[in-house]
């Protein structure tokens, strides 16, 4: 979506249109746009400034203050490692690491292959399974730094 495609630009603006009489527009705009593409890059965010008047300064804040969304595309496994007070002190630090070097990218990044995004969550309520670790959706308990390579390989054998 670096370059617009004619019909990204009508959808985009048909989102920012649903929302037009909302006084809060932005963050329902937002999510749509992240729901139907999966990332919010910078054209799309002067595209949403154009429609509704909202500077892109304050767009692109709000976007990288939210870890939902994202300015680039994510992998097609997204893996979340909880890294609120109870996963943290049952280690999920070292867990997070070792997801880290095993897919050889940083927090926030994405491996070359696409295959994988590796985020770092807040509290995702799973505080009696510490240290929780969800994928897609899936959500893994009491992960331990021995477990990472087997849940890695399961995912890139899939
Ligand atoms: S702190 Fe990790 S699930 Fe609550």
């Amino acid at each position: 979506m670096a370059h617009l495609s004619e019909s990204a630009v009508v959808k985009i603006s048909e989102i920012c249109q649903r929302y037009a009489d909302e006084n809060t527009p932005l963050m329902m705009i937002l999510s749509d746009i992240q729901n139907e593409y999966g990332y919010i890059p910078l054209e799309v965010q002067e595209l949403v400034s154009e429609k509704t008047g909202i500077s892109v300064a304050e767009i692109y804040g709000v976007v990288t203050f939210y870890s939902f969304f994202s300015l680039k595309p994510k992998g097609k496994y997204v893996i979340g490692c909880c890294l609120g007070t109870a996963c943290y002190v049952k280690g999920a630090g070292q867990v997070f690491d070792k997801f880290s070097e095993v897919l050889g990218i940083k927090g926030g990044e994405t491996t070359e292959d696409g295959l994988f995004t590796l985020d770092a969550l807040r509290c995702i309520g799973a505080c009696g399974i510490a240290p929780a670790v969800s994928i897609n959706g899936k959500v893994y308990p009491k992960v331990k730094v021995s477990d990472v390579p087997e849940i890695v390989a399961s995912y890139r054998n899939a």
